[in-house]
């Protein structure tokens, strides 16, 4: 069984540069990439302050565009799978008038990156800009870790990264015998949405019952010791958080050393505390994840992202990847699809 193996770069370029020729009239003067991520681990911490490990995919956006002077903003997409209509065009927004998130809901992340634009700064404060439009326009109250990802990832290396004081480190990941699988269950269930910002609720309130700027200031023993100050449910919530951040700076010791098999072990340790404790895993997932640790040559597996369906993400040999995939889809009870990707750059300016 193969991977899914994403269209290259090239041909994206090549078929925006023909989408926007044919709706403008004229060629593109500008042409950018941005990529997908997989978090190897680290859920649901950064927006604890936490720590997470991330890597960027070879999965690309592609947008390419032109200046304009009659202060309009013309949007066209090509996806597939985009809500209609495909096309779009509104005015820059003024102090006067603001934008606001609506139909087509494809277009309100783009929408929210140009209203809060013009606060950017540095790195970090673009990212910043990027989680402020997902917040107000896209409706998710998200950590920063797929901004920093995205604008930070270095080919051959995951990316550690402190969501408290922003700071990043990389992890060389290029081992030849060494191979990332991701797994898509291809469900989605509708809690995602709902239940993310309870559980994002849920860690600030027990913070705040310990009196804590953040549960990245919280050791386990002073959540044990402040039990009865907080609910049994924000409890196990907390125990979720606290575990994964020291879960995640273990593992990227591990990796640097090279210690696969200590990373594995991470890996499945949160994927167990996301499912028992966070409670953001789903039957589907679970199972893609059980199936992956019975092939030899696993390291680890887990889900990874928001939960309550989309992906898990396996660390294995390389030489084990195709007896995985063989196996996972035939343990598993819908339809998986796999990604197999090198760690990749972030953002780029494309040359045309
Ligand atoms: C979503 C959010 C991220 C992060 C993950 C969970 O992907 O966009 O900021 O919180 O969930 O780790």
């Amino acid at each position: 069984m193969a991977a899914w193996r994403p269209p290259q770069v090239e041909e994206l370029l090549a078929e925006a540069r023909r989408a926007f020729l044919e709706e403008f009239g004229a060629e593109p003067e500008l042409a950018v990439s941005a990529p997908g991520r997989v978090n190897l681990i680290g859920e649901h911490t950064d927006y604890n302050q936490g720590l997470v490990l991330p890597m960027a995919l070879e999965l690309v956006t592609i947008l390419v565009g032109s200046p304009r002077t009659d202060g309009l903003v013309s949007l066209l997409t090509t996806s597939k799978n985009a809500d209609e209509p495909q096309r779009l065009q509104f005015p820059l927004p003024t102090a006067q008038r603001s934008l606001e998130p609506g139909i087509p809901q494809w277009a309100n992340y783009v929408k929210g990156v140009i209203q809060h634009y013009p606060d950017s700064g540095a790195i970090a404060a673009r990212a910043q800009v990027c989680q402020r439009a997902e917040h107000s326009f896209a409706g998710v109250p998200c950590g920063i870790m797929d901004q920093l990802i995205a604008l930070l990832g270095q080919k051959g290396h995951a990316l550690l990264i402190d969501c408290r004081s922003l700071e990043t480190s990389l992890v060389p990941l290029s081992d030849p015998k060494l191979a990332v699988l991701i797994t898509n269950s291809n469900v989605r269930h509708s809690l995602a949405s709902s239940e993310y910002p309870i559980r994002r609720r849920q860690c600030e309130e027990v913070a705040q019952a310990l009196g804590k700027e953040s549960l990245r200031e919280v050791r386990l023993e002073e959540l044990e010791a402040g039990r009865e100050l907080m609910s049994k449910e924000g409890f196990r919530r907390a125990r979720h958080v606290v575990g994964e951040i020291r879960r995640t700076a273990q593992a990227a010791a591990a990796l640097s050393r090279g210690d696969y098999r200590a990373f594995g072990r991470l890996m499945v340790e949160s994927h167990y505390s996301l499912r028992d404790d966070y409670e953001v895993s789903c039957p589907e997932l679970d199972q893609l994840v059980e199936a992956a640790l019975s092939v030899p040559g696993v390291y680890g597996s887990r889900m990874t992202g928001g939960g309550f369906g989309g992906c898990t993400v396996t660390l294995l040999e390389a030489s084990a990847a195709s007896l995985a995939m063989h196996h996972i889809q035939e343990q598993y009870s819908g339809t998986a699809s796999f990604y197999l990707s090198q760690a990749a750059d972030g953002a780029q300016v494309l040359s045309l």
